[in-house]
């Protein structure tokens, strides 16, 4: 059983979204405002629906935390969809509110409608789109900003920007960046209405969205996270699922819409010769020695703790499955939203006729929204590989494993 575990419940239109965290140590500060941001954040970023307008999430935190601190029980969260008025006969769990609206039967191709349909015997294609949309992920969210804060404590920090809108990129070379670089590089995206650090390419890809709007039409991209401050030693290379690159890319992989997943310099690797792309290791002993938790100086520093040091960082902060020490860099590609107001040509369940996919009120583009979905699922996993290591029941214990294990890394 896993250190750390989290489940989540709840429609797109249904009363709330909940989510369970269980494993965060006790004595951890946390209070809804810590995790109300990233709400707002996941919120953000130019080519949301008309569904942002209507909800300003908010997270109520039903357990586990008591006058400010965790207790070590299970963290209970709670979102209310602020929709659910317009809904509530037609999402009521009441036998008797059955067909008081009408029947989605006309699958969209790219979503879960009709493959859900078929595998879940439903008539009424609503039963399986108001649990695969991604307003799930406003919980996951939720759950990731009490992991961030508990990792914070650590002084590992998770950002994200986005580096590609269709045909719109930036040249952001995040292999070359440091830490410092690379939390400058997201609070410039931060700024951006599709978080992109890149003004000029901003609007540009701000453009592309405004053209598809127009024209009924949807797009993708590309959004990558980093988590600086890890020390090395999380994840192991000694058994398939206990590879961290793996986890990772799997619980990024999870959100929806996601097609690729990379670390690193990823599939750029492929391409490129060896002697390109392997971070030569560098020793600098220090006297005096770094201080608790210190950083290494260097071009790409962040390598933590440590008198080891790489130039570069192609790998990711990965090797053999193992945190090495610099930062985590994960890259990951989302397709066009697939609701469009251009409809597509699609086959309606009951009648089996040719008609067009149904269209519910939908996104253009979500790429920012997503990155910040991707910060959650990273910062969970992180989270979960960190309390695999060092362990504890309070923050206190915590602490004291983590001081040891650190002093023990800096003499290594
Ligand atoms: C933040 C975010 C917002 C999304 N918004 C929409 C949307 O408004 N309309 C839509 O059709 N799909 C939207 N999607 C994508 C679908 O949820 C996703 O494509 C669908 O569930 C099918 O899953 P798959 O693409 O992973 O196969 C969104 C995804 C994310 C991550």
């Amino acid at each position: 059983m896993s250190t750390l575990r989290y489940i989540t419940a709840g429609e797109s239109h249904g009363k709330a979204l909940t989510g369970i965290l269980e494993g965060i140590p006790s004595g951890l500060k946390i209070s809804s405002d810590d995790i109300d941001g990233d709400l707002k954040r996941r919120q953000g970023g130019y080519g949301r629906g008309g569904r942002m307008k209507i909800e300003s999430d908010r997270a109520a935190i039903l357990s586990g935390v008591r006058w400010g601190k965790t207790i070590g029980s299970p963290v209970a969260l709670m979102i209310e969809n602020k929709d659910y008025k317009n809904w509530h006969e037609g999402m009521s769990p009441l036998a008797e509110a059955e067909g008081s609206i009408p029947a989605v039967t006309r699958p969209r191709p790219g979503h879960a409608d009709l493959a859900g349909a078929m595998k879940y015997d439903q008539q009424d294609i609503r039963n399986i789109l108001e649990r695969s949309s991604a307003r799930e992920t406003a919980m996951r969210v939720a759950l990731g900003a009490v992991t961030k804060r508990f990792l914070s404590e650590f002084g590992i920090s998770v950002g994200s920007f986005v580096i590609r809108i269709g045909n719109q990129k930036t040249a952001v070379k995040i292999h070359d960046m440091n830490e410092k670089e690379l939390l400058k590089t997201f609070a410039k995206a931060e700024k951006s209405v599709v978080r992109c650090p890149d003004e000029a390419v901003s609007k540009k890809m701000a453009r592309l969205i405004a053209r598809a709007m127009k024209e009924g039409n949807s797009l993708g991209g590309t959004f990558e996270v980093f988590v600086t401050g890890v020390p090395a030693g999380l994840g192991s290379h000694i058994q398939w699922d206990r590879r961290l690159d793996g986890k990772i890319t799997q619980a990024v992989m999870s959100i929806q819409a996601m097609k690729g997943v990379e670390i690193g310099l990823g599939f750029e690797m492929g391409r490129k010769l060896g002697s390109e792309v392997m971070d030569e290791i560098l020793y600098t002993p220090l006297n005096p020695p770094l201080a608790k938790g210190g950083r290494r100086g260097g071009k790409v520093s962040g390598d933590v703790g440590t008198c080891f040091s790489r130039k570069t960082n192609f790998a990711g902060g990965i090797e053999g499955g193992i945190t090495n020490g610099m930062p985590i860099i994960v890259r990951a590609v989302m397709k066009p939203i697939p609701t469009q107001r251009k409809p597509l040509r699609s086959v309606d369940i009951i009648t089996k006729k040719s008609i067009e996919a149904a269209y519910e009120r939908s996104d253009i583009c979500a790429v920012p929204a997503a990155g910040v979905i991707g910060e959650a699922m990273v910062a969970l996993t992180i989270a979960e590989a960190f309390l695999e290591k060092f362990g504890g029941d309070s923050m206190g214990e915590t602490r004291r494993n983590y001081d040891s294990y650190m002093e023990y890394v800096r003499k290594f």
